[in-house]
C-alpha cells in the first residue's frame, strides 16, 4: 500500500504575521486611544488604497531612498500598469488631496491614518515586511508651531498609553535653497573619506551624501563624524524656523536631543525631521518617525502647499506600550432542558438587541460544567435558565467578579449589566 504523502502545511510568508484575537485587544485600544488624542488636534480620518502607481512613491519617497531602490513590492498587473503596494502613506495623501482637489478647503487641514504597509526588508525582530502605520499629515501650514504641537501630539498619545523611556531626536534638513551648498561640502568631504565607507555609503557619495549619516555599519558611523553638519550651514529662514521649533518644544517641556545626523530614510523631508526612539527593541528602535516635506505637494504637480506628519510603526509601539488586564464584559447564558435553552436563545438575543454582549451555551451538559466554561472564558456575568426560571420569566444573574446572585426580569437584567460596578 502507497504511503499518504505527507502535506506541508501553507503557513504566513516571511515578514508577516497573523494578530490573534488575544492580542487584538491590545491593537484596539491603541488605535481607540490615537483616535481620541486625534480628534481633540482636530485630524480627521482618510482612507487611500493600498496600492498606488510606482511612480507616485519614485517621485514620492525618493528615486535614491532605500524603500524605493531596494524595498518596493512591485508588481505589473493584468493591465500592464506597474503597481507598487504601498511602502508608505505620505504621497498617497499628497495625491488623494491634489486627485480630490482638498487643497481649496480652508487651512491647515490634518488627516490620520491607520492601516497596513509593505516594505521588502529583512525581517527581524520589530522589523517586518508587512506592517502597520498609525500616520497623521497636516497640510497648508508654515508656522514652526504646528511642527511643535504634531510632536507634543504624539507625546501626548505616548503618556496616555503609560508608555515611558523614549527619547525625542530633533533636527533641521534644511530646504532647496540651504541644502545644494551643504551638498556640495559634503560631498566634497565624504569623497575624502571614501575608502572607510561601505560599498552602500560609497554610492551614497554620489547618489545622495545626506544619506551616509543613515548607516548603521560602525565604520561608516565612525568615519562620518568628522563630515560637516547640516545644522552649521543652514539659510537664516530655516534657522529661525528650527530655533522657534525647538523654543516650543522648550516651552511644551518636552525634552528633546537636536540630533544632527537624524536626516531619516526619505528623500522629501525639508526644514524639521524628528525621530521618538526607545532603548528597549534593540536595533530597530524608531517607533515614530516624521518631518517636513514643503516641495513634495508641488512636485506632484499641485499646489505649492507645505506639509509635515509622522507615522508610528504598530509594532514596535505596541511593545512599548504596557499590557492591561482587557476586562470581561461579555454575559454567558446557561440552561437546562431543552425549553430552556429556546428560552435562552430568545434571551441572548433580546440582550444583544440592547447592546448587551452575550454567548449561549449550545451543548446539553450539567450545570457545573457549563457554569466552569462560562468561568474559563472569562464571562463577567451569568445568567441561568431553569425549569423555574423558564415558568417565572425570572433569571438568576450572577456577577462573577462578587460572586452576587439574584433573580431578575429580562428588563432587570439589562440595568444590572448596564449598572457600573
Ligand atoms: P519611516 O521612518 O519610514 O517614515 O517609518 C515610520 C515608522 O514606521 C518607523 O519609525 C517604524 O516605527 C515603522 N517602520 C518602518 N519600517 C518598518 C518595518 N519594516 N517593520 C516595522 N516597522 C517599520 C515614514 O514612513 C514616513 N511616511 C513618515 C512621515 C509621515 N513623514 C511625514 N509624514
Amino acid at each position: 500500500m502507497s504511503e499518504t504523502p505527507k502535506k506541508t502545511p501553507i503557513t504566513a510568508i516571511k515578514g508577516t504575521k497573523d494578530i490573534l484575537p488575544s492580542e487584538v485587544k491590545k491593537w484596539q485600544r491603541v488605535e481607540a486611544a490615537a483616535r481620541n488624542v486625534f480628534d481633540l488636534y482636530g485630524y480627521g480620518e482618510i482612507r487611500t488604497p493600498v496600492f498606488e502607481a510606482t511612480e507616485l512613491f519614485e517621485k514620492g519617497t525618493g528615486e535614491t531612498s532605500d524603500i524605493v531602490t531596494k524595498e518596493m513590492y512591485t508588481f505589473t498587473d493584468k493591465g500592464g500598469r506597474s503597481l507598487t503596494l504601498r511602502p508608505e502613506y505620505t504621497p498617497s495623501v499628497v495625491r488623494a488631496i491634489i486627485e480630490h482637489r482638498l487643497y481649496l478647503e480652508a487651512h491647515p487641514q490634518r488627516f490620520f491614518f491607520f492601516g497596513p504597509m509593505f516594505r521588502y526588508d529583512k525581517p527581524q525582530k520589530g522589523r517586518y515586511r508587512q506592517f502597520h502605520q498609525i500616520d497623521i499629515e497636516v497640510f497648508g501650514e508654515k508656522d514652526p508651531a504646528v511642527d511643535a504641537e504634531i510632536v507634543e501630539m504624539a507625546n501626548a498619545l505616548l503618556q496616555k498609553l503609560g508608555v515611558s523611556g523614549i527619547d525625542i531626536l530633533v533636527n533641521s534638513v534644511g530646504c532647496r535653497i540651504c541644502r545644494p551648498d551643504y551638498h556640495r561640502r559634503l560631498r566634497a568631504e565624504a569623497e575624502n573619506i571614501f575608502d572607510l565607507l561601505c560599498e552602500d555609503c560609497q554610492r551614497k557619495t554620489v547618489t545622495n551624501p545626506l544619506r551616509i549619516f543613515d548607516c548603521k555599519v560602525r565604520g561608516c558611523r565612525d568615519a562620518s563624524e568628522s563630515l560637516p553638519k547640516i545644522t552649521d550651514f543652514l539659510c537664516p529662514d530655516c534657522e529661525e524656523h528650527f530655533r522657534a521649533f525647538c523654543s516650543h518644544l522648550d516651552r511644551f517641556g518636552i525634552a528633546y536631543r537636536i540630533e544632527p545626523r537624524l536626516v531619516r530614510g526619505l528623500d522629501y523631508y525639508t526644514k524639521t525631521t524628528f525621530e521618538f526612539v526607545t532603548q528597549s527593541l534593540g536595533a530597530q528602535d524608531a517607533i515614530l518617525g516624521g518631518g517636513r516635506y514643503d516641495d513634495m505637494m508641488k512636485q506632484f504637480g499641485g499646489p505649492d502647499m507645505c506639509g509635515i506628519g509622522f507615522a508610528m510603526g504598530m509594532e514596535r509601539f505596541l511593545a512599548v506600550v504596557p499590557d492591561r488586564d482587557e476586562p470581561a464584559t461579555f454575559l454567558y447564558i446557561v440552561h437546562m432542558g431543552e425549553e430552556a435553552k429556546r428560552i435562552s436563545m430568545d434571551l441572548a438575543r433580546f440582550l444583544r438587541g440592547r447592546d448587551i454582549g452575550c454567548l449561549i451555551e449550545y451543548k446539553t451538559r450539567s450545570l457545573r460544567n457549563q457554569i466552569s466554561r462560562a468561568s474559563k472564558l472569562g464571562a463577567a456575568w451569568i445568567v441561568i435558565v431553569g425549569e423555574d426560571e423558564v415558568r417565572e420569566g425570572r433569571y438568576q444573574l450572577k456577577n462573577m467578579a462578587t460572586g452576587e446572585q439574584r433573580a431578575y426580569s429580562r428588563e432587570e437584567i439589562v440595568t444590572a449589566v448596564r449598572r457600573p460596578g
